[in-house]
């Protein structure tokens, strides 16, 4: 039976779907390593319950089972790690963790799927948010006060404004009629950064997402302004569905990281022929150098492809022809996310 998941660009962010997908990268389980590994996973979690009990800085606990989980997930087949994540979500220590509001919100999947942009604006630090931080357990408090500075938490910061800079970047180049595509757009904080924006330099901004949570948030949040909220998903771009127009500026942040080769294969090359002349797309992906992946999986229940720059340009190679465009792979400052960006040569 073909177990790959149906990452169709619909409904594709479950861990389950992940994990086939993520053993048929990296090659067959070996059981071998099963029965040490779980042994070495009880004591990390028996050691952080103790600690947290003990009433052991909490700060200090979770920086530690952060970096101890990371070196297991590290160390490990992939299918064998995958057999543990159960065994720390199910481990009474994980109640801990989930008293950081973070950390919880992104395990219970209050929206039905993983990274849905409310848990990005934990990392934010938006206000939609605070109340929920402010409300948590002491611990709890304490816990997110240290998540939201996580390297990978840090990264997504930056990935917005870097986002922001782009639009303006773009914008001022082109000047007026400047036409932008956010594809997974979530609640679009990076326009709240966009200079263009605010000085109506933008005609069009298209903020195209699977969630109509986030699309009803949108459409409140840039009422009156060049932004256009619209309930679409990756599918309906890839099958032609939505119907959009064409755009100076395509991208996608906390998209790619859910899409296998050949999907992101397949809707980098539809946004190519959605671009203007000169236009550019860009995508974002986080890279293997997250030191928090194991955390993520576990307690967050928040499995994500990691590329890196030899992947990222695998998906430009197969995307475009190398001599109609000016292509380039970069890593942000703390390298745990990695950018492509494809610019037309027209
Ligand atoms: C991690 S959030 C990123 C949001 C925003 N781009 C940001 O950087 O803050 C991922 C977003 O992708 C959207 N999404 C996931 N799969 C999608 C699909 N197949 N088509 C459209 N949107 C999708 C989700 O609804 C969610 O808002």
């Amino acid at each position: 039976m073909n177990n790959r998941p149906v990452l169709d660009g619909e409904s594709l962010i479950t861990p389950t779907a992940m994990a086939a997908d993520v053993v048929s990268r990296y090659g067959a389980s070996r059981r071998d390593q099963f029965a040490t590994a779980t042994a070495e996973l009880g004591l990390i979690l028996h050691t952080a319950q103790q600690w947290f009990e003990g009433g052991t800085d909490p700060v200090q606990t979770m920086r530690w089972t952060v970096e101890a989980l990371h070196k297991t997930r590290r160390k490990l087949d992939p299918a064998v790690w995958r057999e543990l994540i159960p065994i720390a979500q199910n481990h009474p220590v994980a109640a801990f963790f989930h008293e950081d509001p973070f950390t919880r919100w992104s395990f219970e999947k209050n929206r039905g799927y993983s990274g849905d942009a409310q848990l990005l604006d934990f990392i934010y630090q938006h206000e939609s948010i605070l109340g929920s931080a402010t409300s948590a357990t002491p611990i709890g408090r304490e816990l997110y006060a240290f998540s939201k500075y996580y390297p990978s938490c840090v990264a997504v910061r930056e990935r917005r404004d870097i986002l922001a800079q782009k639009v303006d970047e773009i914008a001022d180049a082109k000047g007026p009629g400047t036409e932008v595509l956010a594809i997974a757009a979530g609640h679009l904080r990076e326009a709240e950064k966009s200079a263009a924006l605010r000085n109506g330099r933008i005609t069009r901004w298209v903020a195209l997402d699977q969630d109509p949570l986030s699309v009803g948030s949108v459409t409140r949040d840039f009422a009156g302004t060049a932004v256009e909220a619209i309930d679409g998903s990756v599918r309906g771009l890839l099958t032609d569905a939505q119907k959009l127009g064409r755009f100076d500026f395509i991208y996608a942040a906390g998209l790619y990281d859910y899409l296998t080769d050949a999907v992101a294969i397949r809707l980098s090359r539809r946004c190519m022929r959605m671009l203007k002349p000169n236009g550019v797309l860009f995508f974002a992906n986080f890279s293997p150098e997250l030191t928090d992946d194991g955390y993520m999986e576990t307690f967050m229940d928040w499995t994500l492809l990691l590329r890196s720059e030899a992947d990222m340009w695998k998906i430009v190679n197969g995307s475009v022809d190398r001599n109609s465009v000016d292509a380039d792979v970069f890593f942000g400052e703390n390298r745990n996310i990695v950018y492509a960006t494809i610019a037309k040569r027209d």
